[in-house]
Order: C-alpha cells, then sequence, then structure tokens
C-alpha cells in the first residue's frame, strides 16, 4: 500500500461521481502497461470475476469497456434489439426518456409505461402491457438518479417472468451496482448495466454491462447485423473471453490504468470490510441518517413512498421560500459539493445528495456527519437571511 494521499478538496457528494479512495486512485497511476502483457490479463481478468461477484451471478457474461453508463444503452439496443422490434420501457425519470432515445435510434419500437412524478412503473400496467403484445425486452431504471425513485428490481423481473418469460429483463443500475442488493441470478435479471463512477467507487470512464446466458442466445441468434461498430459484442465477446481464461486479445485498447483503479476498488468492495451484505445495510444506515436529518429540517423527499427511495442517493424538495441559489452555494461554501435537480419539469424545485462508496462505509471519514452538519447549518443560515 503505498503513503499517497490526494489532496484536500471539496467532499463531493453528488449522486456520481463520489469519493474515490486513495488507493484507488493510486492504482490509476500504475506505470503504463501493455494491455496485451501477461501481467495486464489477470487485472481484467479479476475485475469481470468480481463484476460477477458483486451482482451475485455465476454464469453471466460482464462487458468492462472504455465509455460511460450511456454506452450501456447503446450494447443493449445494438446487440439485443433488432430494427422494428419492441421494447417496453418503464420510465421513472430523465433516465428512462434517454434509454428510449437511444433505443429509438436504434430503431427499436419503444412503448412506455411512465411512472407519476416520484414514483416507479406500476406493475400491473407492465403485466397488462405485456399480455397484449410481444416485446423482445423490457427495461427499467433501478434507481432514476433525476427522483431518488427505487423500483422494485425483483418484482419487475418476476412480472416478467410471469406474464412473459421470454421477455428479456434489462435493468439500468448505474445508480445503483454496490449501493444496492442485486442478485441477478436469483430474480433473473438478463442486463444488469452500469458504470464506474458511482457505487463502484472508481474514477469515470467505463461502461460495465453484465449479460445472462438467456440474452448472449437471443444476441446470437439475431438475423440482421449489429448497427454499431465500437459496441458490438461480436467484437467485444471474444475479448472479454479471452481474458478471463488468462491471454490476451485485442479489438480495441482498453483503458489500462482506469481497469487498474476498478480493480483496487472492486478488490476492497468483494475481498474487504465490510462484506457485500454489510456494504448493503451500511448504505441502508446512512441514507436513512441522510433522510432523518432532512425530514428534520423539514425536507420532503421526491419519492412519495419511502419503500421505494434509493440508499445511495437522497431527492429532497427545497421548502417554501427557499431555492438553489439559497442552498447549493452555502454548501458549496461549506466544502460539501451536492446536485441541483435533473427532471425537466421540476428541476428547481428539488436537489440531490449522493451517498455512496467510501462515503458511507469508511465511517472514520465522518462524511454523513459533516453533510448532516453543513445541511443544519446551511438551512439556518439561509431562512434566517430571508427574515432579515
Ligand atoms: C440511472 C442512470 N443511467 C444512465 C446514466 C448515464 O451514465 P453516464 O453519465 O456515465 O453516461 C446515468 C448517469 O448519471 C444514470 O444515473
Amino acid at each position: 500500500m503505498s503513503s499517497f494521499k490526494q489532496e484536500p478538496h471539496k467532499l463531493l457528494v453528488i449522486p456520481g461521481p463520489i469519493e474515490v479512495a486513495d488507493d484507488v486512485l493510486y492504482a490509476n497511476a500504475h506505470p503504463s502497461m501493455s494491455h496485451m502483457s501477461a501481467d495486464f490479463v489477470p487485472v481484467l481478468g479479476d475485475c469481470l470475476r468480481m463484476t460477477r461477484q458483486v451482482l451475485y451471478s455465476t454464469t453471466a457474461q460482464p462487458f468492462i469497456i472504455a465509455g460511460s453508463g450511456t454506452l450501456g444503452w447503446d450494447q443493449v439496443a445494438a446487440n439485443l434489439v433488432e430494427p422494428g422490434e419492441s421494447v417496453l420501457l418503464l420510465n421513472s425519470g430523465y433516465f428512462g426518456d434517454s434509454f428510449t432515445e437511444c433505443l429509438q435510434a436504434y430503431g427499436a419500437n419503444v412503448d412506455e409505461v411512465r411512472a407519476d412524478f416520484g414514483t416507479a412503473a406500476d406493475l400491473d400496467e407492465v403485466a397488462k402491457a405485456l399480455s397484449a403484445k410481444k416485446y423482445k425486452l423490457v427495461a427499467f431504471t433501478h434507481v432514476d438518479t433525476s427522483t431518488g425513485v427505487l423500483s422494485d428490481a425483483k418484482a419487475v423481473a418476476a412480472t416478467v417472468q410471469r406474464v412473459s418469460p421470454d421477455t428479456l429483463v434489462v435493468m439500468d443500475a448505474v445508480c445503483s451496482v454496490a449501493s444496492e442488493d442485486i442478485r441477478m441470478d436469483a430474480w433473473g435479471l438478463d442486463v444488469v448495466l452500469t458504470a464506474s463512477q458511482k457505487g463502484l467507487g472508481t474514477p469515470p470512464g467505463l461502461s460495465i454491462l453484465v449479460a445472462s446466458q438467456k440474452a448472449l442466445k437471443v444476441f446470437e441468434a439475431r438475423t440482421r447485423p449489429v448497427a454499431s461498430y465500437y459496441a458490438s459484442w461480436k467484437k467485444w465477446l471474444p475479448v472479454m473471453r479471452a481474458y478471463e481464461a488468462g491471454s490476451a486479445a485485442y479489438f480495441a485498447t482498453p483503458p489500462v490504468n482506469l481497469i487498474y483503479a476498478y480493480h483496487a476498488s472492486l478488490t476492497q468492495i468483494t475481498r474487504g470490510a465490510p462484506s457485500l451484505e454489510e456494504r448493503f445495510a451500511a448504505h441502508r444506515r446512512a441514507s436513512a441518517r441522510i433522510k432523518d436529518a432532512c425530514a428534520a429540517l423539514g425536507l420532503r423527499q421526491l419519492p412519495r413512498d419511502p419503500a421505494y427511495a434509493a440508499n445511495g442517493m437522497t431527492a429532497v424538495y427545497f421548502p417554501a421560500g427557499l431555492a438553489a441559489p439559497d442552498v447549493v452555494p452555502r454548501l458549496l461554501q461549506k466544502d460539501v459539493v451536492v446536485a441541483g435537480g435533473l427532471h425537466k419539469d421540476h428541476k428547481d424545485k428539488y436537489f440531490r445528495i449522493g451517498h455512496m462508496g467510501i462515503t458511507v462505509t469508511h465511517e472514520e471519514r465522518g462524511d454523513i456527519d459533516r453533510i448532516v452538519a453543513a445541511l443544519r447549518e446551511t438551512f439556518a443560515e439561509a431562512e434566517a437571511s430571508k427574515k432579515a
């Protein structure tokens, strides 16, 4: 372990990117390596194995590719859907809109079950849609980062399996992997897609997608060519399989250093303390502390049902008389960086706090205490300034 320590900086508690541990940043500073070298092969190989572990899968195929979370949507749209095929998208916010747009760009015929603001899609409506029409896949956002709504992934998958068992279940888990419990095999999820910069505690730059064997069979059975070059699993599947089997293969140069960083973070997540289960419990506890502190300040949560609120982030409305300019800059002055609203119809009415990764698991950092204290001081000052 090196003695490297990052510069003092403002506490980054937006819902991703998140704070990154010193050893992860230091791993990114690895001397430049050949991506084909025998030393690098097991690093990517281990990342593939540990990624599977985080999702409690034994058989699914991970893809770790340079890109951001968005590239996961492209992978799904390009590899699993053929032009004119139908997709049912459960839209619970901003990221649902974008996923639909991406699917349509590849020629998918997308129907949506739209959730009311602050809620997840109604599963009776989903079942009805699935009985009325054949869908190649159902896609949904686990935690919609624009609202902090957590969908019930297990129940979504169970609904699809009950009503339309051939339909693939695709979950955008960019804002939930490693902060929410996800049981890919047990729940029957066919694709879980994410990115490096949130719960996985690594700088941005990796698209991480895990596909079930069922999804791979659907991909292999496609009749038309994949309408993307960079996102094509025809190109990436042999590369991922080779690295996991212990040999190098080339399609496009992987971000070698970032993969060292991801390896360092995954090692902590899968082999360090807390255990994976304890990690999820710690996220639930930290989330409750932030949400309770917000409630004590009179801030109402966006998710209408507290049972469907994310554990890695909190979205709360500004109280009457206060708005983003009264709050966000004051938090910034206290070196706490939060995010404003994102949902297009409501973005000025609320703000978002991220609580994932080391901010939650490394209690000795005191990040949660710092956030709570900064919120209390900020709202006291903001309210006092309005009365003055
Ligand atoms: C739920 C969700 N999906 C997709 C994305 C897109 O990921 P990226 O910005 O890494 O491309 C984000 C980004 O925050 C997200 O929160």
